[in-house]
């Protein structure tokens, strides 16, 4: 189990605390944040997705951090790792994914954060005694900021296995989905390019 806090220049990914349940509301409300799910969420959703996510680093080890800025303390969203619920052809697989609150865009903070959850995953995580192979990441088509985030990390995306998600019914705006994969030895190479 995750106690210890993960430190980057500029920001500690940590375990949540009640007082992140207003400001993950608030960015789980905006419609900007929010434009490539389904729909926002209402307080209550935001809420239960927080004790889900708790719930995980309780019983895998690992979940989505909250990111808090070293400097102001400020919430500035979610960036962690998690197991997929669903299945796909790519499933079972451990996924990193983010989600911050619009006025942290731009200044590189998911990219910082999502770094230090790759380390994380790559040297921390074990599974079944080994280590982890492989971390992916997943988003709708049209989620341009996300998937710039995923090629910046050195992930690679295989025309092949776009596919539709299936907790999206068949002509959702959102069910074709991009997958991009980091290998641990690719990411072992960028590590040492550092
Ligand atoms: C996806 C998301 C996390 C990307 O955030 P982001 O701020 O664009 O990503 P980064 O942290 O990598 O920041 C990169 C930008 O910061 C700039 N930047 C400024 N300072 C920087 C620094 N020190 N280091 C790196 N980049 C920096 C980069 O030039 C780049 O700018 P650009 O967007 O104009 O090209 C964010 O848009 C988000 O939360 N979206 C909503 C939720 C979502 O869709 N999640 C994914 C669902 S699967």
């Amino acid at each position: 189990m995750v106690d210890s806090r993960l430190i980057t220049p500029r920001l500690i990914l940590r375990r949540w605390c009640d007082r992140d349940r207003i400001p993950f509301a608030q960015l789980n409300a905006d419609v900007s944040v929010m434009e490539h799910f389904p729909a926002p969420l209402t307080p209550a959703e935001s809420n239960a997705l927080v004790d889900r996510i708790e719930q995980k680093f309780a019983t895998q080890g690992f979940g989505f951090f909250a990111l808090e800025h070293r400097d102001t303390q400020e919430f500035l969203g979610c960036v962690g790792l998690n197991q997929p619920s669903f299945e796909a052809p790519f499933t079972p697989a451990i996924e990193i994914g983010w989600r911050l609150a619009q006025r942290f865009w731009g200044q590189g903070y998911a990219s910082e954060a999502a770094r230090e959850a790759l380390r994380f995953g790559f040297e921390e995580i074990e599974r079944g005694g080994l280590e982890l192979e492989e971390i992916v990441s997943f988003t709708a088509m049209g989620n341009g900021r996300s998937i710039a985030l995923m090629q910046r990390l050195g992930m690679t995306r295989n025309l092949a296995e776009d596919f539709d998600h299936p907790a999206l019914p068949p002509g959702h705006r959102l069910q074709r989905h991009v997958l991009y994969r980091l290998s641990r030895e690719r990411w072992l190479q960028q590590k040492s390019l550092r």
